[in-house]
């Protein structure tokens, strides 16, 4: 399902790039900012950067120490606001404990917030407005309306319900006029629920929690998990990566399915390309590019 997807979607931003250099002479600018050593957040920190410069954006990345105060945060926050060769900022999340998180969201310009998840965009999301959209739940749609065209009239089920997916999730599923349920830890007849949806997006954080007899025959299942569990068919102490569905069985059902890891990784990071080319064109008074936004 989703092989192909989020290499078409890079390529689509780099030719847009070359466009904007050669008639323009602009240069989108990402800035990404990493607080302290999680390793799970280098490794993302490391692949956006890669993937950034491949696009042919200018590429920022500022590490931080772990124990780095609020206003030294802001500070760079603030510099990058001002900065006109930067037009997306991502603070990595998440932030070590003595950083609040809202407040340091709330001080990144919204139009240059290429994650979505300042107040104003998601406002603008909620009331149907054109915002910057959540990355991770944007590449889902862009999946979803790569399988079935037209998302109208599916009954969608989103499992979780956090700001960064599950929310901005159901907005764009109501968007393109899905019937939308939010399911969550106290959801009643959770199986009854998914087992009435045409698209299931499980967004949880909860290993293999889906298993094959919810799905509906041909429904279309995307795994926005990933969950770190013992691996002892690997070796004792090793580890594997899983999502919030049991695949095996999943996939025997659905009429579509994505991997976890290689599924909606790969499509967050083309869409907080796309983001960053969306900013770059408002941020220009130029036309957007078409297919790369809601
Ligand atoms: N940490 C995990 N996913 C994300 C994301 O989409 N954006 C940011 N800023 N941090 C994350």
């Amino acid at each position: 399902m989703v092989k192909h997807l989020p290499a078409r979607v890079r390529g689509q931003v780099a030719e847009h790039v070359v466009r904007l250099k050669a008639e323009h002479a602009i240069i989108p600018g990402l800035a990404v900012v990493l607080v302290g050593e999680d390793p799970a957040s280098q490794v993302y920190v490391r692949s956006k950067g890669k993937l950034t410069v491949e696009v042919g954006m200018h590429s920022v990345e500022h590490k931080l120490d772990v124990d780095t105060s609020e206003a030294d945060l802001l500070a760079v926050i603030d510099q990058l606001n001002a900065d006109a060769a930067i037009h997306g900022i991502l603070v990595q999340l998440p932030l070590p404990n003595h950083l609040n998180e809202d407040l340091v969201i709330s001080s990144i310009s919204p139009a240059k917030d290429v994650d979505g998840f300042h107040i104003s965009n998601v406002g603008l999301l909620g009331t149907g407005q054109k915002s910057m959209v959540p990355c991770t739940p944007l590449g889902c749609l862009m999946m979803l309306r790569d399988h079935f065209g037209s998302l109208s009239g599916c009954d969608a089920v989103v499992i979780g319900r956090s700001n960064i997916v599950g929310k901005p999730m159901a907005q764009l599923l109501l968007g393109d006029s899905c019937t939308v349920t939010i399911a969550h830890s106290r959801t009643k007849d959770l199986a009854d629920v998914v087992r009435r949806a045409d698209i299931v997006v499980a967004a949880v954080g909860r290993a293999e929690m889906v298993p094959g007899d919810w799905i509906k025959p041909g429904a279309v299942v995307i795994d926005v998990g990933i969950n770190r569990i013992p691996a002892p068919e690997k070796g004792e102490g090793k580890m594997k990566l899983v999502g919030d569905v049991d695949y095996a069985t999943c996939a025997e059902v659905a009429g579509a399915i994505t991997p976890v890891p290689g599924g909606v990784g790969p499509m967050t990071i083309a869409c907080l390309l796309a983001n960053t080319l969306t900013a770059t064109c408002r941020a220009n008074g130029l036309p957007e590019p078409e297919g790369l936004t809601s």
